[in-house]
């Protein structure tokens, strides 16, 4: 415990020597981010690639998945989405023009190993190779996720990530890629956001491969964060001076009121959505309340803890926004609530920047993460183009909110290393298909053209000041 409050103390000496001045009040100056601070966009390959057909890759989950009749919104599917497997190159020069200095993408598992373990397609390690390259052309440094939810459909068919099976395929994978990438990229994820791939895809099968097993999502989330494990061992091997982490979406959950019952049910809610993944990567034990109420045993193995809860270097967060909770009357269960009268995005996600703030802090001060990256935030509008131009300005509000919340958590010692907006294009989102429009650059999914945002104006002088614009003088 000591350990982890000294480590604190050094972060903060070491962000005041570098923030000056600044603090929690004063934010709005333009080097209000520690030098060195990575300002970058955020894609996943399934979201924006295309190209399922080509060069040897296998089928995902997530092919099959959106073949399926009625589980993406207007039968959309991810089988061309930006392109760009074929327009990376523009894609990095447009970055370059916004003065990225980080682009964190994912590594589509079925272009390596098209059956998921096997033989390898050398075209796709290929691909990754002169995405690596480009991007450092362009002094752009490369954030490289190694699963962002698209598994060989191979893997899911002998049954997926509820089998231990899964986590041992894994570690081949990423031995590979990291074999063939790991000269020049130094930060790596294993995993991105496993509540959602465990109980997204398992549970509730709102995403692939689409199951509806309370048990199977609970195996799955054990070996998801096996993989992450056994992933951390390959990569500390490999590469022993890569920075190795993990990405995790953290929303706070609050009480809808200060009834005793809704303190409860918020602390299960929170329970299983952060800290059935927090407490194991960063503490090395499942939560025991949360175990007690979950259906169906977590298949742990001796010596699966020690791997799953191994230091890391950093820890990414992913956050949009917070739930809310209440107890149901009748069983205490927890239950969502929608906040009447709040500001909400395009997902219909309540926009809440203080819950940035909360999780960053919480993760640093609570779990003892030793470096944050903010990995993804951004938000959703129902952008239009008009006259060749798309004012996004409440998507710049949003941004100029939540990197306040991020400005505030550095001023306070809060080691954050970096900031990803999601994402830089409009891609597929999931089972809303196109519809919901994430990017700072707009996409005309028919052409392929690409229009900036007014927003990716906005992000080019943010990163250009290494800080938020100061706010315009009160005229005289
Ligand atoms: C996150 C996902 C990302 C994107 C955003 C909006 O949960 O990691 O791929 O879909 O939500």
């Amino acid at each position: 415990m000591s350990g982890m409050y000294s480590r604190a103390g050094c972060a903060l000496r070491e962000v005041n020597a570098i923030v000056g001045h600044l603090t929690g009040s004063d934010i709005r100056q333009p080097d209000g981010f520690p030098q060195g601070f990575l300002w970058g966009a955020a894609t996943a390959a399934y979201q924006v690639e295309g190209a399922i057909r080509e060069d040897g890759r296998g089928e995902s989950i997530w092919d099959r998945f959106c073949a399926t009749p009625g589980k993406i919104a207007n039968g959309d599917t991810g089988a061309v989405a930006c392109d760009f497997y074929h327009r990376y190159r523009a894609d990095i020069a447009l970055m370059a023009g916004l003065g990225l200095n980080a682009f964190r993408f994912s590594i589509a598992w079925p272009r390596i190993l098209p059956e998921g373990r096997g033989p390898v397609n050398a075209a796709g390690l290929d691909f990754y190779d002169r995405l690596v390259d480009e991007l450092l052309a362009n002094g752009i440094t490369p954030f490289a996720t190694l699963y962002h939810w698209d598994l060989p459909q191979a893997l899911e068919d002998a049954g997926g990530w509820p089998e231990r099976a899964t986590a041992e395929a894994y570690v081949d994978y990423v031995e590979l890629v990291v074999s063939r990438l790991g000269d020049r990229v130094r930060l790596w994820a294993t995993h991105n956001e496993p509540f959602c791939a465990a109980w997204l895809g398992y549970g509730t099968g709102r995403h692939a491969p689409g199951r509806k097993s309370e048990s199977d999502a609970v195996a799955a989330t054990h070996h998801v964060l096996l993989a992450h494990g056994l992933g951390v061992a390959a990569l500390r091997r490999a590469c022993p001076d890569a920075d190795v982490g993990i990405v995790l979406d953290s929303w706070p959950v609050h009480p809808a009121s200060a009834d005793p019952a809704d303190i409860a049910a918020a602390r299960i809610f929170d329970g299983r959505r952060n800290r059935l993944f927090f407490d194991p990567v960063l503490r090395g034990a499942y939560p025991a309340d949360v175990v007690a109420d979950l259906a169906g045993s977590l298949p742990v193995r001796d010596g699966d803890m020690e791997l799953i809860g191994a230091p890391l270097d950093f820890v990414g967060v992913n956050n949009y926004s917070r739930h809310v909770v209440r107890a149901d009357p009748d069983t205490g269960e927890p239950v969502d609530v929608e906040v009447p009268g709040v500001e909400q995005t395009a997902m219909g996600w309540e926009v809440y920047p203080d819950g940035l703030h909360e999780v960053l802090s919480r993760l640093h001060r609570e779990y003892g993460a030793p470096a944050l990256y903010v990995t993804e935030n951004g938000a959703a509008f129902a952008d239009l183009e008009s006259n060749g131009a798309i004012d996004d300005s409440a998507r710049i509000a949003y941004l100029e909110r939540y990197l306040g919340a991020v400005a505030k958590a550095i001023a306070e010692g809060v080691p954050v290393r970096g900031y990803f907006v999601w994402s830089l294009l409009d891609n597929f989102e999931w089972a809303e298909g196109y519809a919901k429009r994430f990017g700072l650059v707009y996409v005309d999914f028919d052409s392929q053209r690409r229009l900036p945002k007014a927003s990716a104006d906005w992000y080019r002088r943010v990163i250009e000041r290494n800080g938020l614009p100061v706010a315009e003088e009160a005229p005289v």
